[in-house]
């Protein structure tokens, strides 16, 4: 694992994107692995910049999102397809066709789940973009998750919905469940970015860098892929100076 301590979120936002717009430069048919929450707004403002700055196009990317909630409908201002096309999709000229959401439609989430997982299997993931849950999740891979685990519903962990509540206005607005991609899936990317920053991540960081490799603490599988890449800002990285 390569780590890159940053200044600040600004700085993460910058490096990251640049990171990202690299890799579609090199490859303009890559296939993105795309992830939301707080944490990659500023990456995604940077990389609708570029590309309205003429840097980059995304005419020949592909797309797969980590997650989705499940029991609200993809309309609804919290849901992660919502998110994707107001913070970036909406901005750069990928195609339609080529966006993957995990769908929460329906009553057979069971079949959207094998849906997804066989779309992945078909599409390797060349850069996977991640953030890191407050307690180590990595998509919506909870503690204890197998890291054998394929896409899956998810009952979400209390500290996840807890930490989730400001995008909502209390916490019994917020999901229950998702659908996500599971570990095996984030791991068979080729290549991982992960973004961490600020304070309220001071030990997920120092857990995932320091910590053993164990599946209470999922993100720290990526100790074992042989190409992530995690940037981390000074505030985030206070307790492993
Ligand atoms: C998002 C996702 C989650 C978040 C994590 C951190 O698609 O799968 O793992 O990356 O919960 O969220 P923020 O960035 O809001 O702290």
């Amino acid at each position: 694992m390569e780590v890159i301590v940053v200044k600040d979120y600004q700085e993460l936002s910058k490096v990251a994107a640049e990171i990202i717009i690299e890799e579609v430069k090199k490859n303009p048919n890559a296939i993105l692995g795309l992830a939301t929450g707080g944490t990659p707004l500023g990456t995604y403002e940077n990389i609708i910049n570029a590309y309205k700055q003429g840097e980059v196009s995304f005419k020949g990317v592909k797309t797969f999102n980590l997650d989705e909630y499940c029991g609200i409908d993809k309309k609804h201002p919290q849901s992660y397809y919502h998110y994707m096309h107001e913070n970036l999709f909406n901005h750069i000229d990928v195609l339609p066709e080529n966006i993957n959401i995990p769908s929460t439609e329906g009553n057979d989430l069971q079949a959207q789940c094998d849906k997804y997982n066989e779309l992945l299997n078909q599409n390797t993931i060349d850069l996977q973009l991640l953030g890191i849950g407050g307690n180590g999740h990595i998509g919506f891979n909870e503690p204890g998750t197998p890291f054998t685990q394929e896409t899956f519903v998810v009952e979400l962990a209390e500290k996840t919905r807890e930490d989730n509540k400001r995008f909502f206005n209390s916490i019994d607005e917020v999901p229950t469940h998702a659908i996500t991609m599971g570990i095996k899936n984030i791991i068979s990317s080729k290549k991982i970015l992960m973004l961490i920053s600020g304070k309220s991540k001071v030990d997920a960081a120092y857990n995932l860098i320091k910590g053993p490799v164990t599946e209470e603490f999922p993100a720290s599988v990526l100790n074992n892929h042989p190409n992530t890449i995690v940037i981390i800002d000074e505030e985030a990285y206070s307790k492993l100076k």
